[in-house]
């Protein structure tokens, strides 16, 4: 793939996952310069109207919420809400503290967390994140704007969730890297999890809006309820821009 909009490899340290944004064992983060591509790419396609509003971004395998968070960070202006689920209700409480970090409060906190750790052990790590977070939080308050964060455990691949029953807004773009590799797999009993996941996000979508598919090459990313945008091969992975009929 080439880049289009990311031409230039910028130096992305601050958002490095267990620097500023916290990680776990067995979490995933993802390569911040392809995140940023994929969501601009994305936008490109929403009617010009819709662009032009605070958007919803919905990842419905978030894991810590490392993308999420990331685009929230990175442009945040456009975006009014951030919303992300997963079926690990561990890696959902970890993606509430990351989300947090997109906006004023929860910068504010890490930081104090990472002085008070540099404060008692002195190490060169926690020097460098605590630049890093006065970076994103200095980046935060250019923004000037408040971005909601919503995150809730659900089979991404089984029935609609109650926050979408209850009335959430539709997600303007959908971005999500699916289970792949030895480090995540599917929890899914289903055969199919990826046309599931399509099937799914039908209900939580609506006329305009675009859904970003990450996956290993071995799933295909295809559904007869979605015109295929946009198909990128990019390293290891795959990745298809998807807009539903
Ligand atoms: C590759 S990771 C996503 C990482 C995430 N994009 C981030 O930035 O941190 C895939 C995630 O899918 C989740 N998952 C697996 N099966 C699922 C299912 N049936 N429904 C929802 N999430 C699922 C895993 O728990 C894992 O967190």
């Amino acid at each position: 793939m080439e880049y289009v909009y990311e031409q230039v490899r910028h130096n992305y340290e601050d958002f490095s996952s267990g620097r500023v944004l916290l990680n776990a064992g067995g979490t995933t983060a993802f390569p911040v310069r392809l995140a940023s591509e994929l969501y601009l790419r994305a936008k490109s396609y929403l009617p010009p109207e819709r662009g032009e509003q605070p958007i919803t971004i919905y990842d419905p395998c978030c894991g810590g919420a490392y993308l999420l968070t990331t685009l929230g960070l990175l442009h945040g202006q456009g975006i009014g809400r951030l919303v992300g689920s997963d079926i690990d209700g561990k890696a959902v409480e970890l993606a509430k503290r990351n989300l947090a970090m997109a906006n004023p409060e929860g910068i504010a906190e890490r930081l104090a967390q990472l002085t008070a750790l540099y404060a008692a052990f002195g190490k060169t790590s926690h020097k460098e994140a605590i630049e890093s977070a006065e970076r994103l939080q200095e980046r935060i308050a250019r923004r000037n704007s408040r971005i909601e964060t919503v995150c809730f455990q659900a089979d991404a691949t089984g029935e609609r969730a109650d926050y979408w029953n209850a009335g959430g807004q539709a997600a303007d773009i959908v971005m999500t890297d699916v289970p792949y590799g030895n480090v995540v797999t599917w929890s899914s009993e289903d055969a199919d999890p990826l046309d599931s996941l399509l099937n799914h996000l039908l209900g939580v979508v609506r006329a305009g809006s675009v859904v970003v598919v990450v996956a290993d090459k071995k799933q295909a990313i295809a559904h007869p309820a979605y015109k295929r945008l946009e198909k990128l091969k990019i390293g290891k992975r795959q990745a298809a821009i998807l807009a539903p009929l």
